[in-house]
């Protein structure tokens, strides 16, 4: 029996993203980042639409609050958030291009007159660059990317030395920082990540004692500040943590009090009552216990809620947890709400939040916070407060 019903209405759920906790988390995280090293520049991570949160109105949002620079992830991110910056007359904060350059990136001449740094991750880009700086006779900054033990991009430790000798030759750039990346700065005293800093460290200083100064080093993403802080190094790269998350929520030994920024939120959209054994959704994987009342909700897969969320999850209407009964749909899922009558359609549902935290649906589908959010779609509206 239907005992309420309503449309469905794709902009019953949205994803709500709060800039004041934003604005506390960046000055959290900066505390934290400056201990060692009252000048740490902070380098806030924005690439992947602001890990979902919305990369232009985050990124401004962040300038506001004093980063130092953005970083993105590629040439196209990079080129999206200057013109938007510019656009907004918010030229002076650089942005740091984390990504690949290839001669494939067709107006890096327009980028490379604009506020925008490069990674050179091999010699070939710095070529590239080089060119690309020397036909608008300018010069262009850039950043030297070392792989310390991530084995993902950067030059391998062995021929960065050489590399950055023969990279100063190249009139038009300008080495202005160079950084790695961690592979394990989520574990508290790893073995690993302390390695890859100490022989870091020592490529920068025996490339700083003999061919160029750096102004910049940077090797912390939100694990290393928290775990492995070294004021050595002068600039740091947080991405998760300003969004309100630890990298590993299980792993962390001194919280800093940040808070999550994205609120994802639907409504009850439809409620109907079930006799005991009825199945819900795709596949009949879940059948009711007893006779009670199912609340549908518009939200799915094509919503980034992923499938392996069926008959794990929970939702939050009115005070309390629900179970999510049955396969997750692309527009829809269902939670058992039972036989009593305080949930009415078009309450309010909490996917995800302060009352039940994105981390703990990611470690239902064995993922991490980072995925849970980056994941939320296109078709969710992102609403600022
Ligand atoms: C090169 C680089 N620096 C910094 C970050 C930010 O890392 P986190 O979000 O863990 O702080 C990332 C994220 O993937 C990255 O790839």
């Amino acid at each position: 029996m239907n005992l309420k019903t309503a449309e469905k209405n794709f902009s019953d759920t949205f994803a709500e993203i709060d800039l004041k906790i934003f604005n506390k988390n960046f000055l959290k995280v900066r505390k934290y980042a400056c201990r060692k090293n009252a000048d740490t520049k902070i380098c806030s991570i924005v690439k992947a639409n602001a890990y979902g949160h919305g990369m232009n109105v985050m990124a401004e949002s962040l300038i506001g609050s004093g980063t130092d620079y953005l970083g993105t992830a590629d040439y196209t991110e990079t080129s999206e958030l200057r013109n938007y910056l510019d656009s907004k007359k918010l030229y002076k904060t650089p942005v740091l291009c984390l990504g690949i350059i290839t001669e494939k990136n067709k107006l890096l001449e327009d980028l490379a007159c604009k506020n925008v740094e490069f990674s050179v991750a091999d010699t070939s880009s710095a070529v590239i660059l080089n060119k690309a700086a020397a036909k608008l006779n300018t010069k262009i900054s850039i950043h030297i990317q070392v792989d310390s033990g991530i084995n993902r991009t950067g030059f391998r430790m062995s021929d960065a030395y050489d590399a950055v000798k023969e990279i100063t030759s190249m009139k038009n750039l300008k080495l202005k920082g160079i950084y790695s990346h961690f592979a394990t700065s989520e574990i508290p005293g790893n073995l690993f990540a302390k390695k890859q800093e100490a022989e870091f460290r020592k490529l920068v200083k025996s490339l700083e004692e003999s061919i160029i100064k750096f102004e910049l080093r940077h090797i912390s993403n939100t694990g290393g500040i928290l775990n492995f802080n070294d004021g050595y190094f002068n600039m740091v790269r947080p991405g998760i943590s300003l969004y309100g998350f630890y990298p590993d929520e299980k792993k962390v030994k001194n919280g800093i009090g940040i808070e999550p920024v994205m609120t994802l939120k639907s409504k009850v959209k439809f409620i109907k009552q079930l006799e005991k054994g009825e199945s819900i959704s795709y596949g009949r994987t879940y059948f009711t216990k007893n006779k009670t009342r199912i609340a549908s909700v518009p939200i799915g897969y094509g919503d980034g809620y992923i499938r392996s969320f069926s008959n794990k999850a929970k939702i939050f209407i009115k005070g309390k947890l629900y179970n999510v009964t049955g396969t997750v749909c692309m527009d829809w899922i269902m939670a058992d709400i039972g036989m009593k009558n305080e949930i009415n359609v078009n309450d309010d549902v909490e996917i995800f939040g302060r009352n039940y935290p994105a981390y703990k649906l990611a470690a239902l589908a064995e993922t991490i916070s980072y995925e849970i959010t980056c994941n939320v779609s296109s078709r969710v509206k992102r609403i600022y407060i």
